[in-house]
């Protein structure tokens, strides 16, 4: 089993503005919870010990949310409020988190290989932090693709989700060997228009890694946002004969993408229905307003 994953979080989060001017994205409510708790919960439940974020200017929103706060539970239990202690729960995980800074934007590529010190020679999980897997159940596709990448000897395995033809050029999208839900990857494409995309296969935020994808992350040269790429740095693992391997999502793991307004705004209604206490009041409420609308 993997104990170490890293969770860059140091993007702009520009396609959120105005909301993501003094905040990071990564700390969006979606229903109840800031979207990176439900990255952490997922880890934790994926027998992660050890998180590191790559932070960068900003984000120090996300480290206040994961320390304990004793005055606030003080403050709790002294007025009385124990209810909503069990709120917190999520701050006694059996989890370490570490952090690190990406001073210059150069790039997810860039800012996983400023985790190369932590995670020493192990392999490593990568969770992006604007992504979350799973409604009802917490995903464990990241143990999942550990088990694979030990069974096929791989330097990477990548989670894919089919997508519409439209959607692919949002995405990282790769070359399937064949079909079935465990497959051989023999390259990737980042972003690519519909016309050139290998297949509707698009990258999930989810990566395993052996630590090989560090020479490759500084074997690449800066593209012209001087930038570089993860999906490129695995591209050149697939040309220099490592084996990378791709694993679908189950259909009871949808993944939900909070890069963008649209996907952030459906995400946060489908959480909230999904809420056991206020969901059913949301339900009722939205059901008379979209009845309104029709008449
Ligand atoms: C990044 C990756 C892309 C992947 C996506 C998943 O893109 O580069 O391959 O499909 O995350 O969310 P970004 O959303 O940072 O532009």
């Amino acid at each position: 089993m993997i104990k170490n994953a890293v969770v860059p979080v140091a993007g702009l989060g520009t396609r959120l503005l105005p909301a993501t001017k003094s905040q990071p994205k990564e700390m969006l409510p979606v229903a109840k919870k800031p979207i990176v708790q439900y990255v952490v919960e997922e880890l934790a439940g994926s027998g992660v010990q050890e998180i590191l974020f790559v932070t960068g200017r900003g984000k120090d929103a996300i480290e206040n949310h994961f320390d304990h706060d004793p005055n606030l539970l003080a403050l709790l239990s002294a007025t009385g409020k124990e209810d909503l202690i069990d709120e917190l729960a999520f701050e006694n995980l059996n989890t370490r988190f570490l952090y690190t800074r990406q001073s210059v934007q150069r790039g997810l590529g860039d800012a996983i290989l400023c985790a190369e010190p932590f995670v020493a020679h192990a392999p490593f999980i990568v969770a992006l932090g604007d992504s979350i897997i799973g409604l009802q159940e917490r995903s464990t596709v990241c143990a999942r693709m550990s088990e694979v990448l030990e069974r096929h000897q791989a330097a990477a395995v990548i989670a894919v989700e089919p997508t519409s033809r439209e959607q692919v050029s949002l995405y990282g999208v790769v070359k399937p060997e064949t079909d079935g839900d465990i497959f051989a990857i023999s390259d990737l494409v980042e972003k690519p228009t519909p016309e050139d995309a290998p297949s509707n296969l698009t990258i999930v935020g989810r990566y395993v890694f052996e630590p090989v994808i560090f020479d490759m992350i500084r074997r690449l040269k800066p593209d012209r946002h001087l930038e570089i790429g993860l999906t490129e740095a695995i591209r050149m693992l697939c040309e220099t004969g490592h084996r990378v391997m791709g694993m679908k999502l189950q259909p009871c793991e949808p993944r939900y993408d909070i890069g963008n307004y649209p996907s952030y705004f459906e995400t946060f209604v489908e959480f909230a229905l999904a809420d056991p206490k206020y969901g059913p009041r949301l339900r009722e409420r939205l059901a008379g307003m979209l009845a309104a609308e029709e008449d």
